[in-house]
């Protein structure tokens, strides 16, 4: 217990074990290593759902009949279309900048060209339908910094294709094939919600206040960046390019374990068992390895049953970030852009999120104990040393 001057406060470092809300969209056991979406097993969704049928479901509480699930998907397929003035701006965005600063960057702009009414005066109907429009936009903005930074031209979507594939198509410049696809979709799903992650507690944070859904994920995105959290899936695929081959594997990790060094991919605050999500990418990157992904995959499976041997029994095991970068790359997606669509497919997460609180909102404000001294004289400037 800290000890504050109005009485005594609870006090956890990282709001360890701290509910800080209560929400129907996503449950995690972390003993057992169980994720649900508003009731339904992560494997099941991953199995049957699509990325546009998931986010409806965490946004508004039911599996979307035929006419709600099309009625939606056309609704955000209109919001996708890239404006003349957006497309100018991002060709001039600095080619040096990393694409989630680029994504900060037009999240901010959107947030502009449609002002939102103030706080009080935002309808939950008008704070949904700009989060909707968030969710349709994000891939278009990744995949038209990534053409423009490489000096190609900038696509406009092509609305016969589902979200993923879109992206796909817009950052690549020519129709995915339907595996790519689909495994893009699939990680879209896994990555979609995950209780009260460090950036949804961010978005939270910020939207509590009565702020603008745009400021909420902007917050989101910026906490998603950290290493210790969405950055971390670049970081497992530098790791493994790093070990170079299985062989090399055990001398990096017992000298990484030895120097407390933190393993990316590994670890979780609530995970004490093996992330369901990293079970299901881990099948897929055995299976869709090429030549020059087999030699990583290997590695990472060796990583993986060394950090397995001398850390399982500390409640370390892989989480999300360990096997999704292999299928971001089997599609050829650049590493630098593996945050940006962890970012692409939580955004559904963070705006259901805000939709729900909004309607039970209390504005965050946590207390801090203070540990500084009291009754301090203040020393005249001349009188100091
Ligand atoms: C995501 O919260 C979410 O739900 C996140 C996420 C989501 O979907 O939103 O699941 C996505 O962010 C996954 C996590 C991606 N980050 C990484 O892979 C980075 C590496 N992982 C660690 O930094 C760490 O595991 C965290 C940040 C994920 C969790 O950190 P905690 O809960 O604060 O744990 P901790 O740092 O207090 O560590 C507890 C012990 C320590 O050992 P001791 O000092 O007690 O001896 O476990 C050790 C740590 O050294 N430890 C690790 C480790 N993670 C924890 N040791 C080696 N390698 C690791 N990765």
């Amino acid at each position: 217990m800290g000890k504050e001057p109005s009485g005594e406060f609870e006090y956890s470092r990282g709001l360890e074990g701290v509910s800080a809300a209560i929400s129907a969209m996503s449950r995690i056991d972390g003993d057992d290593g169980i994720l649900i979406y508003r009731g339904i097993p992560i494997e099941i969704m991953a199995e049957n759902s699509t990325f546009e049928e998931a986010t409806y479901f965490l946004l508004f509480g039911n599996l979307p009949n035929k006419k709600e699930l099309d009625d939606f998907t056309t609704e955000m397929k209109e919001y996708r279309k890239l404006t003349s003035e957006e497309i100018e701006w991002i060709k001039n965005f600095p080619k040096g900048g990393h694409p989630m600063d680029a994504l900060k960057t037009c999240v901010s702009y959107m947030g502009m060209e449609e002002p939102p009414p103030p706080g009080e005066k935002q309808t939950l109907r008008g704070f949904t339908k700009n989060g909707k429009k968030i969710i349709a936009r994000l891939p278009s903005f990744v995949a038209a910094f990534d053409r423009a930074r490489n000096g190609k031209e900038i696509l406009q979507p092509d609305n016969s294709l589902p979200h993923a594939a879109n992206f796909l198509y817009m950052l690549h410049g020519e129709k995915p094939d339907e595996e790519s696809a689909k495994i893009l979709d699939l990680a879209f799903i896994l990555h979609a919600d995950h209780g009260m992650n460090a950036s949804t507690f961010s978005t939270y944070v910020t939207s509590s206040t009565l702020s603008d859904i745009y400021s909420s994920i902007i917050t989101g995105i910026g906490t998603l960046r950290g290493p210790l959290h969405g950055g971390a899936n670049e970081r497992v695929v530098a790791m493994l390019q790093q070990i170079g081959s299985p062989e090399n594997a055990e001398d990096y990790i017992m000298k990484a374990i030895k120097e407390h060094k933190k393993i990316m991919g590994f670890g979780h605050r609530v995970y004490k068992a093996y992330d369901p999500r990293a079970k299901i990418l881990k099948d897929y990157a055995k299976n869709l390895a090429g030549k020059e992904e087999s030699k990583l995959v290997e590695t990472a499976i060796k990583v993986e049953e060394i950090m397995m041997r001398e850390v399982s029994k500390k409640g370390i095991f892989p989480n999300v970030d360990f096997y999704s970068g292999f299928a971001y790359k089997a599609i050829g997606i650049p590493t630098d852009l593996f945050t940006p669509i962890f970012a692409v497919s939580r955004v559904s997460g963070w705006v259901g999120h805000c939709i729900e609180y909004r309607q039970q909102n209390r504005i965050f404000r946590p207390r801090a104990i203070y540990n500084g001294p009291i009754d301090v004289e203040y020393t005249p400037m001349d009188e100091r040393e």
